[in-house]
């Protein structure tokens, strides 16, 4: 392993750090309770945690109309850098009202909770939702998670750079809440100077820890960065993801060469357009390369199963400065013996062990594990108490 280790440069060449500590603090506390408050939803309470820690490197804060209008025409910001979802604060009509000319609004994870942290307005504008729902999404249709959580934010955009008090509280797995720096600490400590991020939102199958394991053969390390935001109400809760993800590493994973952290995201479900910014986001923890797979960040059939992966044609190489890993469809074959994909097994479909979504669940609900093949049963049997507990509430 080489003396370069965790020396991937963050996106725009610094790692951003919002948070505002010592004597600066009271100050911004004591401001803070003097000027106009607007609560915020969980979603932009993500998007804060992650500003504030540097994930959404180079950003400072909000953004501003150019950068906004700049991202969904171009992919990049309004300074030439790729991006590729905007990270914006919309505030109701009542709030816009309230904010009225002020300058600085203290932001809120409630109506009663204290500040957590000051916004320095700049600019207020209106923001194009058929636009952004198109361009984002491919699709303006309802049904589609992310479409309807931006048709039901608010309308107006306060922008401007963020000063943070503390970030947004958890209180469960707060040993696995890694900022960027410290990802970046914790691979310098273990010698990687590779790592490969993977995102999930879902409990770990034998196809995700296949392509995962393929991916550790080349580099020095595995983080598993399971997304911890919202995600919509039929995905698995997180804490019980969580407990998949620790059996797992319990029974199969190496402790030495693979870990896991939080990313404190908000699933968008934008497929492409969330691949390259989830990339970005995982080279700000410091991977240098990142798996991309089947329908990734996807949801129901808006997008084609590799989509995904043919969005980063369309950067210049080198320019996201993170190597995308790129998986076909992977799958246990009875006659091979083992994992593959149609890239490595000859054989039929009818030979593959594939299950979908739906009739996994099905299994599950009815008390009953998916074969070793798809599922390790430690996975399977947490999933299968978890919907018994809930078929109790
Ligand atoms: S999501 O965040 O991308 O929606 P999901 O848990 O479904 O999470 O998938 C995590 C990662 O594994 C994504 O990169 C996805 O493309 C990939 N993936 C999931 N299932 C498979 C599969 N059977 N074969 C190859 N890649 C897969
Ligand atoms: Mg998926």
């Amino acid at each position: 392993m080489s003396d370069d280790v965790g020396t991937i440069a963050p996106h725009g060449g610094t790692l951003v750090d919002l948070r505002v500590t010592g004597p600066g603090a009271d100050a911004l506390s004591a401001e803070a309770i003097n000027i106009p408050r607007v609560a915020i939803g969980e979603r932009e309470l993500s998007d804060l945690e992650m500003l504030a820690t540097g994930a959404l490197s180079p950003l400072t804060g909000f953004q501003t109309e150019a950068d906004y209008h700049a991202v969904l025409e171009t992919m990049h910001l309004s300074n030439g850098l790729a991006w590729a979802i905007p990270v914006v604060l919309g505030v109701s009509d009542a709030d816009a009202h309230r904010i009225g000319g002020a300058s600085s609004i203290a932001l809120t994870s409630g109506p009663d909770a204290p500040p957590v942290a000051v916004l320095r307005l700049t600019e207020s504008f209106k923001r194009d939702k058929p636009k952004e729902a198109l361009a984002v999404y491919r699709t303006d249709d309802l049904e589609h998670p992310g479409v309807k959580a931006l048709f039901e934010a608010g309308d107006t955009c306060v922008a401007g750079s963020l000063e943070v008090l503390s970030l947004p509280h958890h209180s469960d797995f707060t040993n696995y809440r890694l900022t960027p720096s410290e990802t970046r600490e914790a691979f310098r400590q273990r010698g990687w100077s590779t790592v490969v991020g993977f995102q999930t939102r879902n409990p770990i199958h034998r196809a995700h820890e296949y392509i995962q394991k393929c991916a550790l053969e080349i580099v020095d390390g595995l983080l598993v960065h399971p997304l911890m935001g919202a995600t919509k109400s039929d995905d698995v809760p997180p804490d019980v993801r969580m407990r998949c993800y620790e059996a797992l590493f319990g029974g199969y994973y190496p402790h030495d060469r693979a870990m896991i952290s939080i990313f404190p995201a908000a699933m968008r479900y934008a497929g492409p357009r969330e691949a390259i910014w989830h990339a970005i986001a995982r080279k700000n923890y410091g991977c240098t390369h990142f798996i991309v797979g089947r329908d990734h960040a996807g949801v129901g059939s808006y997008y084609g199963t590799y989509d995904a992966q043919k969005i980063f044609e369309e950067f210049e190489p080198g320019e996201l400065g993170i190597t995308p890993l790129m998986f076909e469809h992977s799958f246990f074959c009875v006659r091979c013996e083992g994992m593959g994909s149609p890239k490595t097994c000859p054989h039929e479909d009818d030979d593959r062990v594939i299950l979908s979504g739906t009739k996994v669940r099905e299994m599950l609900r009815a008390g009953e594990r998916p074969p070793v093949e798809f599922s390790r049963p430690e996975v399977a049997d947490i999933l299968i108490a978890a919907m018994r507990d809930q078929a109790e509430v």
